[in-house]
């Protein structure tokens, strides 16, 4: 299939990409850079640089690529962030996504795999989660990311778009290619071990008197890998015809605190983590695991790499091949 991925330049998207290719798939990968990074386009991948809100650029790309899928990543996706800045998460999820489905619709473009988020779900009172539990998201960036499901039921009902949208949990880890690369970085892995590195002098713990084991906040982490497995699956069913679908995309368990995956990074890097409590971040729930029962059952999936150990470990190795190619350029 010749798939549209928006958000390929970016740190998720550039693995979609990888994983789509290892499949057969032609890739066009659309970003605007102003996230992503223009080297972490596979080379495999054909680029166009271009924003979500831009229409005509979309519609163009659409019809010169003959594209038969979309895949769609463009997003604004840090949840304190979001609770600042909550007019550029309108913005960029949630009015860009439309003309995104407006680009689709005048082009005949169907079906799509969208990039949700557990953050829609807010504080479950239950753990693991089902795709059938209340959604009550606690900051903006769940807020758009369901609207914009809602937008998708509503399309594919009137103008037959059909989709699954992938309630992502914690992607982390990386590729031998592929990893993360935020500036400014927020999320715990990749600052976790930039202090084991020695780039950063310290952690910082978000709050250590929540309702959990060791008062710390729980996650559930999934590999980036199994995560972009997961949307060539979920494409591949919707090209066979399949009906639209949410999918949550975890490795369920029990997750991980804050200090466990503190913990798993200290071993992993066999270095010294210097750590800091401070106070709660605004927008985070306590506790948020999957129960990804419904993936499994209906389109195979299984995580491949669930043990955080490995993940971090990816992740720390990719650092690791990072930071000896700058230093020998
Ligand atoms: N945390 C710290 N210190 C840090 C950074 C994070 O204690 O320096 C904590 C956070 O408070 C949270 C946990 O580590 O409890 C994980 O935080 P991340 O920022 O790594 O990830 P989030 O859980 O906030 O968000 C991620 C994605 C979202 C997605 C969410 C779903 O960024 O897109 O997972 O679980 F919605």
């Amino acid at each position: 299939m010749r798939v549209f991925l928006t958000g390929g330049a970016g740190y998720i998207g550039s693995v979609v990409a990888e994983e789509l290719v290892a499949s057969g798939h032609e890739v066009i990968v659309y970003d605007d850079l102003s996230k992503g990074h223009r080297d972490a386009v596979i080379e495999e991948a054909t680029f166009v640089e271009g924003d979500v809100l831009d229409y005509d650029t979309l519609l163009g790309a659409l019809r010169e690529h003959a594209v038969e899928a979309v895949v769609h990543m463009a997003a604004r996706s840090l949840v304190g962030e979001s609770v600042s800045h909550p007019a550029d998460y309108y913005r960029t999820n949630v009015t860009g996504g439309l003309v995104l489905l407006e680009a689709m619709r005048a082009a005949g473009v169907s079906p799509i795999v969208f990039s949700s988020t557990a953050a829609v779900y807010g504080e479950s009172a239950k753990q693991p989660i089902e795709e059938t539990d209340p959604i009550s998201p606690t900051n903006p960036y769940g807020e758009t990311k369901l609207a914009y499901e809602h937008a998708l039921r509503w399309f594919d009902r009137a103008y037959g778009i059909r989709y699954v949208s992938l309630r992502y949990f914690n992607a982390a880890g990386a590729t031998a290619r592929c990893g993360e690369r935020h500036d400014p970085e927020t999320h715990l892995i990749p600052l976790v071990l930039k202090v084991a590195a020695g780039e950063l002098p310290e952690a910082v713990v978000f709050g250590d008197d929540y309702p959990t084991r060791d008062g710390t906040c729980v996650r559930d982490y999934i590999h980036v890998k199994d995560l972009a497995r997961a949307h060539v699956l979920s494409l591949e069913s919707l090209a066979r015809g399949a009906e639209s679908r949410i999918y949550n995309l975890g490795c369920g368990g029990e997750g991980y605190t804050v200090q466990e995956v503190i913990e798993v990074a200290r071993d992993v890097s066999g270095r010294d983590i210097p750590v800091r409590k401070g106070p709660r971040r605004a927008g985070d729930p306590a506790v948020l695991v999957a129960s990804s029962a419904r993936i499994a059952e209906e389109l195979g999936f299984r995580p491949a790499l669930s043990d955080l150990r490995e993940i971090v470990a990816s992740a720390w190795s990719w650092m690791q091949a990072k930071a000896s190619h700058r230093d020998a350029a």
